[in-house]
């Protein structure tokens, strides 16, 4: 049992709770809607998201507040409210769970945030793989709709707030924002350039906000028990509220764990997900997904704050925390994950799209023991020429697993290039079938 008190996880942890609308107003459901809507000015409810000091929990981290202020004040026609929840990055699971087992919360959290903006209409962009998430959220909007929190003259207010549910299709890029955009119009799901920002150009070239799920699940929290409260959690002033963290890998207990941001690693793995599952020592760790950088068990009392992980040189990202035992292959791990990223490129940009394909190429070849000592060399060449050359953050989070593990680990790359050239030395004949 956890010694931090949930926030988000709270109501599921709960026996018997279904999530369902009675369940949820039990628990005092929806009347952060009830207190602001139509009662306090939008521009205050944004105010109040700012003092919070709430960032995204997609993975930038950017301040919530401060995002929403972006859109034009002045404008006549509509705006939009994008809930992304396709969480595609691998490591990542919280997302899921929220939508699962407390639909409502998040719900309550797009009436909050449309309201704020000024949205009549907020699409819940859902991996298509997650049937029985986009399921549970559509009958938790007709409850919702039929209880008067969703649609048009909510609450008898004269407001209109619409939620629709839309599937992906299953591809990673449709998790950044703007590729989720031109796939919820219908088009193929490819970055756009920025600037414009969604802000002012975002759905239907209208002013657009895009959220994460679990950045929109904290709002009801927020506004029920104040900005004050809120930022007095987790590392104040930059790291505000808990955190649910995804562990997975060799952990005893794999899961969600919900904590103020501001713990440790350490604590993280070895008390909430209870430490190694064959007790072996930690060889390595992912700290925010697979796009952060690997890190050392040096890194175990690193705190588990934006700007503390961002000094260990990696990031904190999407929360998703994958812990690796003493003898795991670095070399082959880098490769599992350059494999996703190969397979997930979407082609917009030269660099990513023939890159990813030159990398998986050469770290097949090392893995597969046919590798040549100039091949190091060539992925830090092509990983270089990747970085910050594409439209959007894909390109650099492709190239983290390598250049991590190369960072870090490097003696295992060259073992498995001199096993290679021993096995080489000893069948000349491979030599000359090598391509
Ligand atoms: C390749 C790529 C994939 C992404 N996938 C997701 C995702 O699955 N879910 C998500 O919320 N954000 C994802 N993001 C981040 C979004 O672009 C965006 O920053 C986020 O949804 C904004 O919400 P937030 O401010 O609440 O964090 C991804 C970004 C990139 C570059």
């Amino acid at each position: 049992m956890s010694k931090h008190e949930p926030v988000l996880l709270k109501n599921m942890l709960q026996p018997g709770y279904t999530g369902s609308l009675a369940d949820y107003e039990k628990t005092g459901g929806y009347q952060a809607l009830r207190k602001v809507v139509g009662k306090v000015p939008p521009t205050d409810v944004t105010g109040t998201v700012m003092k919070s000091g709430l960032r995204g929990r997609g993975g930038a981290g950017f301040p919530t507040g401060v995002k929403w202020g972006f859109l034009p004040k002045d404008y006549q026609g509509p705006r939009y409210l994008c809930c992304n929840a396709d969480e595609s990055e691998p490591g990542t699971f919280k997302d899921r769970q929220l939508i699962e087992r407390d639909p409502h919360q998040i719900l309550e959290g797009i009436l909050l945030a449309c309201y704020a903006i000024g949205a009549e209409s907020a699409y819940i962009y859902i991996r298509g793989e997650f049937v029985l998430g986009a399921k549970i959220l559509e009958a938790a909007i007709a409850e919702a709709r039929t209880a008067g929190y969703i649609g048009t003259n909510i609450l008898s207010t004269g407001i209109t707030a619409n939620v629709w549910v839309h599937r992906g299709a299953g591809a990673y890029i449709c998790g950044e924002e703007t590729a989720l955009l031109e796939s919820l119009e219908g088009k193929r799901g490819l970055p756009r350039v920025k600037p414009p920002f969604p802000a002012t150009h975002g759905l239907y070239n209208k002013p657009t906000v895009v959220n994460n799920v679990e950045t929109l699940a904290n709002l009801p929290h927020i506004i029920s028990r104040g900005p004050e409260w809120f930022a007095s959690i987790g590392s104040p002033p930059k790291s505000t509220g808990t955190r649910i963290f995804c562990v997975s890998g060799h952990v005893k207990r794999p899961g969600n764990y919900e904590v103020p941001m501001g713990v440790t690693f350490r604590e993280l793995i070895y008390e909430e997900a209870g430490g190694m599952r064959s007790n072996k020592p930690i060889k390595a760790f992912i700290p925010g997904g697979a796009s952060a950088p690997f890190l050392t068990p040096d890194s175990l009392d690193v705190k588990l704050d934006f700007e503390s992980v961002a000094a260990a040189g990696s990031m904190l990202g999407s929360g998703g925390v994958t812990v690796m035992e003493e003898g795991t292959d670095m070399v082959w791990a880098a490769l599992r994950l350059m494999e996703f990223f190969y397979h997930e490129s979407c082609g917009k940009c030269s660099p990513c799209r023939e890159g990813s394909s030159w990398l998986v190429q050469t770290m097949r070849r090392i893995v597969a023991k046919r590798g040549r000592m100039e091949d190091l060399e060539t992925l830090v060449d092509l990983c270089k020429n990747i970085a910050g050359r594409t439209v959007c953050a894909f390109g650099d989070a492709e190239i983290s697993p390598i250049m991590s593990t190369l960072k870090h680990w490097r003696p295992e790359y060259v073992k498995m290039i001199h096993e290679a050239e021993a096995a080489n030395l000893i069948h000349p004949k491979r030599i000359m079938a090598q391509p």
